[in-house]
């Protein structure tokens, strides 16, 4: 969850890594710092908070060129978010600086073995043991050295070490946290991910577990833990390194919103023609799936979770197949029924999310087939699946999931209704619904014409505590994440309910003071929908509602609303998602918040 950069080779300056790490402060922006390698000596400048933080503290290093660094911006997990917790982490003689992403699980037994051996500790981390670490083994051979630590390792880590008696050499080793890394002109590098890379270079090589690499001007070599080489040819990616950047926007939250007619057309083109499935990553399970297959399991955290939620409803009601979803952190530890007869679907926009890639390895354990759904080319979780769909959606910033959420619901349903075809349980209905997805893009440009109505409609709700989204079979998937999208960047204590829950409990917390936020599909059950927001209004709780246009109900019984066009009921959570999504954002700046890095968070997280 912390990020990573560092680089050896020529022509770079301070700047060049500043900005490299700047793309990473999704990962964690706790605290930044860079250690500096030149003539036998190490200089360290680190500091609490945001990257400019440390940038506005050495203004006059920015235009100095160097040739070996590391750079690294921090999501505190041991120790309090200081300056002295920051890393770069060194040893007792400042010969020795390392940048680590993961937890040392371990640390303590390490730390007072070195305490008693007289190292003295300068921060409160885990990570600063292998700073000591690599001083007390190292004799001449940095990578030699580094291999010997990381055998008395337990935990996880992406790590970056230098030292003074070997200039020009970064030995970066993984263990279950991400790390990336690649050889342009003159240079070598490492990352977190290919974001600060792609300047560079558009050839990367991504470390597996028990991998190490040595990087030097010539460019790098890769090791396993017995210091074996091994031989891996890069993988090229497409991104463009603009991609990365805001374009104009004033967050990348705010730009990934916008771009999604753009995504959507990324994430189904050739997938999908005149409402007929046609995913080639799923020819290989053809057999499987119309001989064998009798349960799908969805296993994912967070909004992935919701995206998934979404293709269970609509597997289950369309065409009856039985589709089972956990929360990857629950799936883990509930011994799940799984044999050689399930189809684990995992979704991971980062493919670096430690539960689900936990649940991926135990549902293969257990003889099942995984498919992943992932936007991140090359990450762990589709390394370790059995078949892959890419999202195609082009890097996601913003902490926020908003771009690759709608993807994920996209390629779900494709995935669902290929199964159906397969099964044949295809139905009208899921023509339908797969029809509109295809014109989802000129659809989502309708829906974000409303931005200016959304944005008047935030101020209206901005100063409550809490909140609360209601909504029924669709709509509920759709309110999980409006919940989850508010409370994320705005702190409003927000929650999605079934508007069928509400009598059994939930309905005692509504007063004046917390409005509720209704999704009204228009579906065969949006008489209960409304008879839920009438429960609502005689506890005087202001509404907002989401429904379809030409609702005259909605209208009159609500205090605000927003109509969208009309939509299948299962691509209702698909329409919905630019207004949950352009409320929430224009929540949080009315709040002085900013959207792209909300507080405690980080885009991936690799930590149980
Ligand atoms: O990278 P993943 O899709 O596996 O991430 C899962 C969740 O951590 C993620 O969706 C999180 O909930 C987002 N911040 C929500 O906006």
């Amino acid at each position: 969850m912390c990020g990573i950069f560092g680089f050896v080779g020529e022509g770079l300056n301070v700047q060049d890594l500043i900005n490299g790490l700047k793309k990473l402060e999704y990962r964690g922006y706790d605290s930044a710092g860079i250690a500096i390698e030149n003539e036998k000596n190490i200089s360290i400048y680190k500091k609490e908070g945001r990257i400019y933080n440390l940038e506005s503290e050495i203004p006059q290093l920015m235009e100095k060129k160097i040739s070996t660094a590391l750079g690294h911006t921090r999501w505190a997990t041991h120790g309090g978010v200081s300056d002295q917790n920051s890393h770069p982490h060194t040893d007792c003689t400042g010969k020795v600086a390392i940048i680590h992403n993961g937890i040392i699980e371990n640390f303590q037994y390490l730390r007072e073995k070195l305490i008693k051996n007289g190292h003295i500790f300068k921060s409160e981390t885990d990570s600063e043991v292998i700073a000591h670490m690599v001083e007390e083994n190292y004799s001449g051979n940095l990578l030699e050295c580094v291999i010997k630590v990381l055998h008395e390792l337990n935990g996880a880590y992406a790590i970056g070490v230098i030292h003074t008696d070997e200039p020009n050499c970064i030995i970066a080793a993984r263990k279950g946290s991400p790390l990336v890394i690649s050889a342009g002109s003159n240079i070598s590098m490492l990352a977190s991910d290919v974001t600060p890379i792609l300047r560079y270079s558009k050839d990367v090589n991504f470390l597996n577990d028990g991998e190490i690499a040595k990087l030097t001007n010539n460019g790098y070599e890769l090791y396993d833990l017995q210091g074996n080489k091994i031989e891996r040819k890069p993988i090229h990616i497409n991104w463009d390194e603009a991609c990365a950047e805001r374009s104009g926007y004033n967050h990348f939250m705010e730009k990934e919103i916008f771009e999604q007619p753009i995504a959507i057309k990324s994430a189904t083109i050739g997938r999908l023609k005149d409402g007929i499935p046609c995913i080639k990553e799923l020819e290989p399970l053809k057999d499987f799936i119309e001989t064998k297959l009798e349960k799908i399991y969805i296993v994912a955290c967070g909004t992935a979770y919701h995206a998934g939620l979404a293709m269970k409803y609509f597997m289950q009601y369309y065409s009856n197949i039985d589709v089972s979803i956990e929360v990857a952190s629950e799936f883990r530890y509930m011994n799940p029924k799984i044999d050689g007869k399930t189809l684990t679907i995992a979704i991971s926009q980062s493919g670096e999310t430690l539960d689900t890639l936990e649940g991926v390895r135990i549902a293969r354990k257990n003889g099942s087939h995984v498919l992943t759904v992932c936007n991140v080319v090359g990450s762990t979780i589709p390394r370790e699946s059995d078949s892959v769909i890419y999202m195609n959606t082009g890097p996601e910033i913003g902490v926020a999931a908003t771009k690759t959420y709608t993807a994920q619901i996209a390629i779900l349903y494709i995935v669902g209704a290929q199964i159906a075809l397969w099964k044949n349980l295809y139905s009208e209905d899921i023509k339908n619904a797969l029809c509109q997805i295809e014109n989802l893009p000129e659809y989502f440009n309708t829906v974000l014409g409303y931005s200016q109505k959304i944005k008047e409609l935030s101020k209206s709700y901005c100063g409550y505590r809490n909140m609360m989204y209601i909504g029924r079979r669709f709509g509920y998937t759709a309110a999980l994440e409006g919940a989850l999208k508010l409370k994320e960047i705005s702190y409003i204590n927000a929650t999605g309910y079934q508007a069928g829950e509400l009598k059994h409990g939930p309905i005692a917390l509504l007063d004046q003071e917390f409005p509720v936020f209704a999704m009204v599909c228009d579906d065969d059950i949006k008489e209960k929908m409304i008879s839920n927001i009438m429960e609502v209004k005689a506890r005087k709780a202001r509404v907002v509602a989401v429904g379809i246009e030409g609702d005259e109900k909605i209208k009159t019984l609500t205090d605000d609303y927003i109509l969208i066009p009309k939509c299948e009921q299962a691509v209702f959570p698909l329409a919905v998602a630019p207004v949950m999504q352009l409320f929430a954002y224009n929540v949080a700046l009315l709040r002085e918040l900013d959207p792209d890095k909300p507080r405690n968070l980080a885009k991936s997280v690799t930590v149980e």
